[in-house]
């Protein structure tokens, strides 16, 4: 099992979308189990995989029998043992599941109010921030234990609230969506810096973060990529397509399969996206992925040294010179060799 958040501090760069995408994909193509923690108040992801009969049923109903992100983590830290989390979890949600599943432990708006909760908690006598952060830890890795998972993804908010923080703590591998505006590098410069004022954060999830490029359009991104490539960033970015936007709502009448459903050429672009994900968790390579190119290491460059970053028009295979006429495309970007770290 390996927890993977879903994080960025910017609203709006696909991490909702990406999460969902990611798990459909998984499950349909990996024939995973995967579970999906909406970690954000505003519930966005239940909202895409959950009808609104089921959203009234597990999070509106009587709070003392919420199944929530928000009961689960609140019972977690205030009480003796932790909870079992499959009185918490909503299994086989969404339509795509191919030979997986993918369950849901369900968003609420009340989760902002447990994340302040869990902050006073620990600012009472005998009681330190550490401690139930690291409580709210160990939570979300027992909620393996509701499967077992292959994989659980956390779709967090913008802010480094007390969940967050506690995902990243239980985290394996930690995923940045960004879409490729001309602050996408800066942000995670940003990002970076704020995830390391942390010391339940392990260094190595900051260092081994993976960049998602989302929401790209070639017409209007492709300049901002080199700078993004100083990151460690999957090969394939996730375009723009009305198939994918289409999704916000769930709906039960909608396709079964990730083709039908987003496109043939969303799911070439996922398809790659899945094969580097599980070879970075470290998880078997199925079939249905396993003839999908890797990199041949781990692109991981600091500083601002690379050579990588080219002025547009130049080629580094021609000794970074200009080629008048020449312009950089994506797979340009990603055909350059990845230096290890
Ligand atoms: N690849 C995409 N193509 C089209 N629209 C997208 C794509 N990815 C995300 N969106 C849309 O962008 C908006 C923000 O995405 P969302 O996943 O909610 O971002 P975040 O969780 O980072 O706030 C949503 O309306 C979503 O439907
Ligand atoms: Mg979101």
């Amino acid at each position: 099992m390996k927890v993977v958040p879903v994080f960025n501090m910017k609203g709006g760069v696909a991490k909702t979308t990406s999460s969902v995408l990611l798990a459909e994909g998984l499950a349909q193509f990996c024939g995973f189990r995967v579970l999906i923690v909406d970690a954000d108040p505003q519930l966005n992801a239940t909202r895409m995989v959950l009808s609104h009969t089921a959203i009234a049923e597990a999070v509106s109903g009587p709070q003392n029998r919420a199944r929530t992100v928000a009961r689960y983590l609140l019972k977690s830290v205030t009480e003796t043992g932790l909870p079992d989390p499959r009185d918490f979890v909503l299994p086989k949600v969404g339509t795509i599941h191919g030979a997986g599943q993918i369950d849901l432990l369900a968003g609420t708006p009340r989760t902002a109010e447990v994340a302040d909760t869990m902050l006073v908690a620990g600012a009472n006598p005998g009681r330190t921030l550490e401690n139930v952060l690291q409580r709210a830890s160990m939570a979300f890795r027992k909620l393996n234990e509701a499967g077992p998972y292959d994989v659980i993804l956390v779709d967090c908010p913008p802010g480094l609230t007390t969940i967050v923080r506690a995902a990243l703590s239980a985290a394996d591998l930690l995923i940045v969506p960004t879409t490729a505006d001309d602050t996408a590098y800066t942000g995670i410069g940003n990002l970076v810096w704020h995830l390391q004022q942390h010391r339940e954060i392990r260094p190595a999830v900051v260092e081994n973060r993976r960049i998602l490029v989302t929401r790209y359009q070639a017409a209007i991104h492709e300049s901002n990529l080199p700078s993004l490539k100083r990151e460690s960033v999957f090969m394939a970015p996730i375009a723009e397509r009305s198939t994918i936007r289409d999704a916000r709502l769930f709906s039960p009448h909608s396709e079964t399969s990730f083709k039908g459903k987003y496109g043939g050429p969303a799911e070439k672009d996922f398809k790659k996206i899945i094969a580097e994900l599980t070879a970075a968790l470290g998880l078997a390579r199925p079939n249905s992925v396993a003839k999908e190119p890797l990199p041949k290491d781990v692109i991981h460059v600091k500083g601002d040294q690379d050579s990588r970053e080219l002025p547009n028009g130049a080629d580094k295979h021609h000794g970074g010179k200009a080629r008048p006429g020449k312009k950089i495309s994506f797979s340009d970007l990603f055909s350059f060799s990845r230096r290890p770290h």
